[in-house]
């Protein structure tokens, strides 16, 4: 299978998954990039049991919309069963780097009210130790120059992504050069740097479940304290 088509199987793999575990009417968070793109064309054959959607992007929002599905606000939404989303890497503890889309700070406010996340990712996302993927960091502008000096105190290179702004009007360093042993610890430690809005880095909250896609077909992978929903 391509690359492609492995990211695919497991759109339709976290289709199953979301019909199976849903209520009729229930909201679905959904995600942003190449993978949950194709998650939310299969999504579209859900759509008369969906009340409807939340979107951790702008272009999500566009991509759900334009498949008839409902954006709803997430201040408009008391119980969210299930978020769908990619990672740019994933452990074995389900820990992630995301935002290579520059979506981190949606992605990562959607996940705090979902109950269970499910990650859909093909192999090549699978890692031993998160950091190989330059790790996104999503800033206050005034407070670039400062992020970038911390950031660097803490072991990474930090690049400014040129030419891009984020959904909330921010900016993106991307670090590179970090092995990160410890991702709760450093993902706390970067929260405590002013300027900074949020880090790609999801430990502390982790995903539930891994879709994996491979060569062979669709693996499940479940985080040891899951509470998964049915
Ligand atoms: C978006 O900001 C990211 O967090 C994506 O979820 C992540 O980059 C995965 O994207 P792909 O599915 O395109 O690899």
């Amino acid at each position: 299978m391509t690359q492609d088509e492995q990211k695919r199987a497991v759109a339709r793999a976290a289709r199953d998954y979301v019909a199976a575990h849903i209520a009729d009417g229930a909201i679905v968070g959904v995600g942003t990039g190449s993978t949950a793109n194709f998650f939310i064309d299969e999504l579209a054959a859900l759509k008369e049991r969906l009340g409807g959607a939340v979107a951790s992007s702008e272009a999500t929002r566009i991509r759900l919309e334009g498949h008839g599905i409902r954006v709803f606000d997430l201040n408009e939404v008391e119980d969210l069963p299930i978020y769908v989303d990619g990672a740019d890497e994933i452990n074995a503890a389900l820990m992630m780097i995301k935002g290579g889309g520059g979506a981190l700070t949606r992605e990562k406010i959607v996940a705090a009210v979902a109950r269970t996340f499910v990650c859909v990712c093909d192999q090549s996302k699978l890692v031993d130790t998160l950091g190989k993927f330059p790790l996104p960091v999503e800033v206050v502008p005034m407070a670039r120059a400062h992020v970038a000096r911390e950031l660097a105190k803490l072991g990474g290179q930090p690049r400014l992504r040129e030419g891009f702004v984020t959904d909330n009007g921010n900016l993106i360093l991307d670090v590179h050069g970090l092995a990160i042993g410890h991702p709760a610890e450093l993902e706390n430690a970067i929260n405590e740097i002013v300027g900074v809005v949020t880090s790609g880095l999801f430990a502390r909250r982790g995903a539930d479940l891994l879709l994996l896609a491979t060569a062979s077909g669709v693996e499940t992978m479940r985080r040891a304290t899951a509470t998964i929903t049915s």
